[in-house]
C-alpha cells in the first residue's frame, strides 16, 4: 500500500484587513461595545481578514488550491481527488468542492465536501490520506475554505469579534515513504448545541436561525480536554513520544486554549504555529492557512514531525500527526 505525503501548500486571504479599533469602531455605531483591549486579552486576536460582500468561498478556496498546486509543482489535471472542508459553502449544491473543480479549468477526478465545522480540515486530510493509500487517487487537493463572516451576528460582540475568512490548501500526493503518520477523528453530537448555525432554507425561505452561536466557555473545556486527549491517542498510535513532535499547527480559535494545551503535552510554546493573532478564527482554512505560513517561511523542514488538530462545532475534533 501507498504511503501519502504533503507535496505543496498555498493560502489566500480577502485582501481586506480589519483591525481589532477597526471592528470596535464600526460596531459601536450599531450600539456594539468591545474594544482592542479585551479582544487581545481574552483571544489573542488582533485582526481578521474580511471578504468584500458578495465573494463565495469556491473564489478564496481556489485561489488557496492554485498556490498549492504551483507549491507542488503539478497541473489542475494532475489531481484526481480534491475535497473542501467547509461550512460557508456557496450553495446548497453543487459542492464547493466541483466549483473549485470548475474554476481550475479541469473535470473527471472526485469531488466533494466535508462538513465538520472548524474540525473540517483535519476530517478532510484524513480522508484524503485513506484514498491516496488504498491506492484509489494520486494526488489529492484539500481545501480549507471559509465566508464565515456571512454567518456572524454582528449584534453578538460575544461572536463577531472572533472569526476572519481565508482560504488553505495542501496537496498531498502518494509516496514510498509515509507522511501522515497517524489519524483521530472524533464528534459528540449530543454536543451540538454548544456551537451551531442552526437555520436552514425549506420552501424558498430560511428557517431556524442561520447565525453562528456559541456557549464560548462550554466549547473551551470541551475543546482543550478532548485536544490533550487526541494527541496523546495520535502520538500513542503512531509510537511516537509526545517530546518529538517539533511542530503543533492548532486550530487557531484562542491563544489561551492554544497555550493551555501545549503547557499540558509539555510542547514549549516555540513549537506552536500562531496565526491567529493576523488572521482570527477562521474555522475551517485555519489549520492550513497556519501551516502554509509556517511552511513558506521555512520554520518547517523536511523530516520534522508536525501535530496538526481542529475542533469546533459538532461537536468534532480530530488529530493528524505528519512526517514533514
Ligand atoms: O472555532 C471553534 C472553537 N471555538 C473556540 O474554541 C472558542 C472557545 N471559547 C473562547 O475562546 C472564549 O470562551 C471566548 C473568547 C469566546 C470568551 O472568553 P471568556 O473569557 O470565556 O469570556 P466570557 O464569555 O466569560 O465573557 C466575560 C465577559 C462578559 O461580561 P460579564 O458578563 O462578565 O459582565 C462578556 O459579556 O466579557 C464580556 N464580553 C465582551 N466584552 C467586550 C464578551 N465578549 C466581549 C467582547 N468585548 N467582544
Amino acid at each position: 500500500m501507498p504511503y501519502a505525503r504533503i507535496t505543496g501548500t498555498g493560502g489566500y486571504l480577502p485582501p481586506r484587513v480589519v483591525t481589532n479599533d477597526d471592528l470596535a469602531a464600526d460596531l459601536a455605531t450599531r450600539g456594539v461595545e468591545t474594544s482592542n483591549d479585551w479582544i487581545v486579552e481574552r483571544t489573542g486576536i488582533r485582526q481578521r481578514h474580511i471578504a468584500a460582500p458578495g465573494t463565495k468561498t469556491s473564489e478564496l478556496a481556489t485561489h488557496a488550491a492554485r498556490a498549492a498546486l504551483e507549491n507542488a509543482g503539478l497541473q489542475a489535471d494532475d489531481i484526481d481527488l480534491i475535497i473542501v472542508a467547509t461550512s460557508t459553502p456557496d450553495f446548497i449544491f453543487p459542492s464547493t468542492a466541483c466549483l473549485v473543480q470548475a474554476n481550475l479549468g479541469v473535470g473527471g477526478a472526485a469531488a466533494f465536501d466535508v462538513q465538520a465545522v472548524c474540525s473540517g480540515f483535519v476530517y478532510a486530510l484524513a480522508t484524503a490520506d485513506a484514498i491516496v493509500r488504498a491506492g484509489r487517487a494520486r494526488h489529492a487537493l484539500i481545501i480549507g475554505a471559509e465566508v464565515f463572516s456571512s454567518i456572524l451576528d454582528w449584534s453578538d460582540r460575544r461572536t463577531c469579534v472572533l472569526f476572519g475568512d481565508g482560504a488553505g490548501a495542501m496537496v498531498l500526493s502518494a509516496a514510498d515513504e509515509p507522511g501522515i503518520l497517524a489519524a483521530r477523528l472524533n464528534a459528540d453530537g449530543r454536543q451540538q448545541h454548544i456551537l451551531c448555525a442552526a437555520g436552514n432554507v425549506s420552501d424558498g425561505k430560511v428557517t431556524g436561525d442561520p447565525f453562528l452561536r456559541m456557549d464560548g466557555q462550554a466549547v473551551f473545556k470541551l475543546a482543550v480536554n478532548s485536544l490533550v486527549r487526541s494527541a496523546h491517542e495520535v502520538c500513542d498510535e503512531a509510537g511516537i513520544n509526545l517530546s518529538e513532535i517539533d511542530w503543533m499547527v492548532p486550530h487557531q480559535a484562542n491563544i489561551r486554549i492554544l497555550n493551555f494545551i501545549s503547557r499540558k503535552l509539555g510542547l514549549p510554546e516555540e513549537k506552536l504555529i500562531v496565526t491567529l493573532d493576523l488572521h482570527a478564527n477562521t474555522s475551517a482554512a485555519s489549520v492550513p492557512l497556519a501551516f502554509d505560513v509556517a511552511w513558506r517561511d521555512g520554520r518547517m523542514k523536511p523530516g520534522q514531525l508536525a501535530l496538526l488538530q481542529g475542533v469546533g462545532g459538532g461537536f468534532t475534533w480530530g488529530s493528524v500527526l505528519v512526517r514533514l
